[in-house]
């Protein structure tokens, strides 16, 4: 390997919510938590240097997508996702999450709805709910340890009239799938028959494993006219703190309603910092991100090959893409609180409670495996203990 993905870093005392949010007991124990999406390796060096570089030059000033940061967001879609990009698609808003809300205000009046599917990233709901729209969900169906998506539903769901936008998680967080151009498609044909908008959010776009194919949305043949594909450095290069995200508007109308609500909002600006670390990370991390995905790959390996071995009680979703597990621990027979307590307190793991995602994930945990192996195999010990302890 050329880059570091071993040591072990230690984050606390820089406000990082996964460190110095942690809740007791586990907060200063020195355990790595796998909890929020960010990872526990450095961005790449190319990376760091450029940033290291802009911050010597000391002028923090407002900035915007200029020639180089366009060009550096062009040759990434289309060198990684064989996606063609036209300069003035492109909308910057500061993170995904924040575009999710300014969709929903553009697109959307308070009376309508808004439909996702379920279990989902949290802040889908609050987008909509938060914004006073009304939150029609469609539950993705679960078999053998898979999930996939409940097309007869959807298409139900999506033929009320009061339905206005779709929210899609692409790949989806938390079920790690890495959606076909077949399921997209399908998507794309109810949602364009039932006059019901995309906003695709492919913040995981990048971390696809090996065997799989990530689709852009927009690429799929009739999708691009109705929808908001989202896209951000942030997953891929541990770079979320940076607060920038790419959005791409390939329809005129689409767009000018989403700038609009998005200038409202208070975007405009890439934040000084993000752009020199887009550039660097978009025309020089390509050879960093294939060795992270080898190594999240290899973390997901062993967390099957464990559980299958030495926790057979619980599953684990093939995850296709993201760097998130997901941990089927119903078996244990705990409740809701009781598996919280039994993570935290006897397994001393910090993960996320699968019930965040939606009520689907009662007795689900995520795990964050961009971590250093060497701490995901003492977590994994600490579970196979716990869980021995727990059934004397
Ligand atoms: C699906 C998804 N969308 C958005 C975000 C967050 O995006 P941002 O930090 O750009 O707001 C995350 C972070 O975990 C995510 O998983």
């Amino acid at each position: 390997m050329k880059y570091d993905f071993t040591t072990k870093i230690d984050r606390s005392n820089t406000g990082a919510f996964k460190y110095d949010f942690m809740p007791e007991p586990l907060r200063g124990s020195g355990i790595v938590p796998m909890t929020v999406a960010d990872m526990e390796f450095s961005a790449p060096p190319e990376v760091n240097e450029a940033v290291a570089q802009a911050a010597y030059h000391g002028c923090y000033g407002y900035t915007g997508a200029d020639r180089a940061y366009l060009d550096a967001i062009k040759l990434w879609q289309r060198t990684r996702h064989d996606w063609e990009i036209e300069d003035d698609w492109y909308v910057v808003t500061n993170g995904v999450v924040q575009a999710l809300g300014i969709a929903v205000r553009a697109f959307t009046e308070p009376e309508d709805s808004v439909l996702i599917m379920t279990p989902v990233y949290h802040p889908f709901y609050g987008a909509v709910e938060d914004n006073g729209r009304k939150l029609v969900t469609s539950a993705l169906t679960e078999k053998d340890a898979r999930y996939e998506i409940d097309f007869d539903d959807l298409e139900a769901k999506a033929a009320d009239p009061r339905v206005k936008l779709l929210l899609l998680c692409s790949p989806h967080n938390p079920i790690g799938r890495v959606w076909s151009a077949d399921e997209l498609k399908r998507i794309s044909d109810i949602c364009i028959k039932n006059g019901v908008v995309v906003v695709s959010d492919e913040i995981h776009n990048d971390l696809i494993m090996p065997g799989y194919a990530h689709t852009t949305f927009a690429k799929i043949e009739g999708a691009a006219d109705n929808c908001i594909v989202c896209t951000a450095i942030s997953k891929t290069f541990n770079l979320a703190g940076l607060s920038c995200s790419n959005i791409f508007v390939p329809n005129e109308e689409l767009r000018k309603r989403f700038s609009k609500e998005a200038s409202v909002s208070g975007c405009g600006c890439v934040p000084y910092i993000a752009r020199f670390a887009t550039i660097a990370a978009y025309t020089k991390g390509a050879e960093w991100l294939d060795e992270l995905i080898s190594v999240v790959d290899g973390n997901f390996r062993l967390v099957y090959d464990f559980i299958a071995s030495r926790l057979p009680e619980f599953n684990v979703t093939k995850a296709e893409g993201t760097y998130l597990a997901w941990i089927d621990m119903r078996s244990l027979g705990l409740g809701h609180e009781e598996l919280n307590a039994f993570m935290a307190e006897k397994a001393m793991i910090a993960d996320n409670d699968g019930e965040m995602f939606g009520i689907a994930g009662d007795g689900f945990r995520r795990w964050n495996l961009a971590l250093p192996r060497k701490e995901l195999e003492a977590a994994l010990i600490r579970l196979e203990k716990a869980v021995k302890e727990f059934k004397k």
